[in-house]
């Protein structure tokens, strides 16, 4: 029970990465918003989880829906402690395909979405004075660029920058800014990226996941609860000096 009567919300948990998190949050005795565009389904993920959690509709691209979600939080469990900026979304082209909407719609869910909730939620904790925490979903692919992947990968660069900056800038109120970079995932994000990549390198559907799969040191793509042990364990007491940070967990792919 090391997040026993924390208050935590987790971007784009309905599914996922952040379905696991929020299963291991509330394992660890913590109340949970599964904050998500699809509502249905973050509905149906608070329900399996039980008592413990409880579904908010949230855009992270719309201002208004951000301050909603958050002073859904503070109305419901007395105070934010724990953010997980979670929510992010794929697209692949080379560079000469790339367009202007995709360009903007994912730098606008990936990067501002993660600014604007970051900003929300270290607003709410200054006025509570209790500090907090805030852990920002980046990826492998935030560490260099890939041929295809020009776009996402930039937006993962900076969201590992905006860790540091929000990180060095809130540790005087006591809420510590960390990240995760997980590697290849398999989730519906990566049904997605196997499907473009089936696209653009003439593969069939399935041989892009078994390909990188087999190319993870650890033997295999992760698995959504690979990364829970990291989330669970930065919102914990133990991480209290751990600021500014993004950590790779990623079977062994990346080494800095
Ligand atoms: N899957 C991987 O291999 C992998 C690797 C590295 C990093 N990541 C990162 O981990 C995080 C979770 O990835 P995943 O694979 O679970 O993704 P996913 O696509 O399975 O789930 C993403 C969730 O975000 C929600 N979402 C999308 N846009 C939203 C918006 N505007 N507002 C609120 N919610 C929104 C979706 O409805 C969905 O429930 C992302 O930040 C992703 O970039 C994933």
């Amino acid at each position: 029970m090391r997040l026993k009567g924390k208050s935590a919300l987790i971007t784009g948990s309905a599914r996922g990465i952040g379905r696991a998190f929020a299963e291991a949050y509330a394992r660890e005795g913590a109340t949970v918003a599964i904050a998500d565009i699809d509502l249905e389904a973050a509905e149906a993920t608070a329900k399996a989880i039980g008592s413990a959690a409880y579904a908010v509709r949230l855009d992270v691209t719309d201002q208004s829906s951000i301050e909603a979600a958050v002073k859904a939080v503070e109305v419901r469990t007395g105070g934010l402690d724990v953010l997980i900026n979670n929510a992010a979304i794929f697209d692949l082209a080379p560079i000469v395909e790339i367009t202007r909407a995709s360009y903007e719609k994912l730098f606008s869910v990936n990067v501002a979405g993660t600014l604007f909730m970051l900003q929300a939620a270290a607003r709410s904790m200054i006025a509570r004075g209790k500090g907090g925490r805030i852990i920002n979903m980046a990826s492998q692919a935030g560490r260099r660029g890939e041929p295809l992947v020009a776009v996402y990968c930039a937006t993962k660069a900076a969201v590992i920058s905006l860790t540091q900056s929000a990180g060095l800038d809130l540790i005087k109120h006591r809420i510590n800014v960390n990240g995760i970079a997980p590697g290849v995932v398999d989730s519906d994000m990566w049904d997605q990226v196997d499907a473009l990549f089936a696209k653009y390198e003439n593969r069939p559907k399935g041989e892009k996941k078994r390909l990188v799969g087999e190319g993870v040191p650890y033997g295999r793509m992760g698995k959504p609860e690979d990364l829970a042990g990291m989330a669970v364990f930065l919102a914990s007491d133990e991480a209290e000096y751990i600021v500014a940070q993004t950590y790779n967990v990623d079977g062994g792919q990346w080494m800095s």
